[in-house]
């Protein structure tokens, strides 16, 4: 792949970067630079490349544009109290995006070589890295087919490039339970589908569904499985954790959630703390039972935007029922401050998960 060749920006086009304490949103201010590389089937990977952040430009008839032949990730780099940028188990966001690469035939990357192009990246532009509580720069590798052909096939040629953004706290009024809603009617991935990829269609997928959820008043939809519309599959863009009586269940990687990395966090420190945890199918009838008898202490999410987001309030089949009367539960407090506190370096990181780049 050879060295990363930089071609700088003209200073007088540098974007003026958000003030401390503006409002930062999710995923709608761009830093000055992209990383780039190419790959052509008979080359392999080539011209890796930083370069002023810009358009790009593709033939119309591109893979990506018709088939969907796409991958991305998410992670995000984190400004220590002591100045420091650190990363979070950033080689799993590359590892998973390979699995990603292979499910959907295209080439897979050298996870260091990208990691070390990531970090490239980053330290060009730790300028933009905000300090305000809670924010953060996001990372966006995204891996495109861009060989121009109509029939349907396998892409030859990608492109593989990572974008950044300053991001705001996901709660800047608190940490604050969201409503769910169940779709019985649509669902997000089936069985040997691609819902363990991280491929734009799941999120194309899903889009119908939320949009209904989100009319109705709900945060949220909770996936059901394809089949049976039984067990819990996930919740949005993460993945769920029930606690019940004094089990931690969060449902099995079957092929059809994303396997995330907050999850595996999750997991590995319940275990680590000896919790009973259970990777398990769980019905909504389970649910709804444990609800109705008390044994449901609490529900919340986990993934990188929100790192645990507790659940208030569950819709199915036409009634409501709250989650721990609406209210944050201890535990999903407790791994919140936790794993937040490794993050961003105010706790001492037992796992060896952070990954210093400054
Ligand atoms: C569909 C889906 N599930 C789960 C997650 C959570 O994964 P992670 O914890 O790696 O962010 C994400 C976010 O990336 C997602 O898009």
């Amino acid at each position: 792949m050879g060295k990363i060749q930089m071609i700088q920006a003209d200073p007088k086009k540098l974007k003026k970067k958000p003030a401390p304490g503006s409002e930062l949103g999710f995923g709608k201010i761009f830093t000055d630079y992209l990383f780039l590389m190419d790959y052509k089937k008979e080359e392999g990977w080539k011209n890796p490349r930083i370069e002023p952040y810009r358009p790009i430009v593709l033939d119309p008839g591109s893979l990506v544009l018709h088939y969907g032949q796409e991958i991305f990730e998410g992670l995000k780099a984190y400004r220590w109290p002591n100045g420091g940028i650190h990363l979070f188990r950033p080689r799993k966001n590359y590892e998973r995006m390979n699995r990603s690469a292979k499910r959907l035939c295209m080439p897979e990357l050298d996870v260091e070589f990208a990691l070390e192009a990531t970090k490239q990246l980053i330290r060009l532009e730790k300028d933009w890295i905000p300090s305000d509580p809670g924010s953060s720069l996001y990372i966006r590798p995204n891996m495109i087919a861009t060989e121009a052909a109509l029939g349907v096939q396998v892409s030859r040629e990608y492109l593989f490039y990572i974008m950044l953004g300053p991001v705001g706290a996901y709660y800047p009024q608190g940490f604050n339970p969201t409503d769910i809603y169940v779709s019985e009617k649509y669902i997000r991935a089936a069985r040997g589908g691609l819902g363990e990829a991280k491929t734009m269609a799941n999120y194309a997928a899903s889009l119908f569904a939320a949009e209904e959820a989100h009319e109705k008043g709900y945060t949220q939809v909770l996936w059901l499985d394809a089949i049976e519309r039984r067990y819990v599959e996930e919740v949005g863009t993460s993945n769920i954790f029930f606690y019940l009586d004094e089990e931690l269940v969060t449902p099995p990687l079957g092929g059809t959630i994303l396997p995330g990395i907050t999850r595996d966090s999750v997991l590995h420190i319940a275990r680590q703390w000896e919790m009973k945890v259970s990777e398990r199918r769980i019905g909504l009838d389970e649910v709804v039972a444990a609800l109705e008898s008390g044994k449901l202490k609490e529900v919340f999410a986990t993934g990188t935007a929100a790192v645990v987001s507790p659940v208030g309030k569950l819709a199915y089949q036409g009634k409501t029922y709250l989650v721990n009367g609406g209210n944050v539960g201890p535990l999903a407090r407790k791994l919140y401050d936790f794993i937040m506190g490794i993050q961003y370096g105010k706790i001492p990181d037992p796992f060896s998960w952070t990954e210093k780049v400054v």
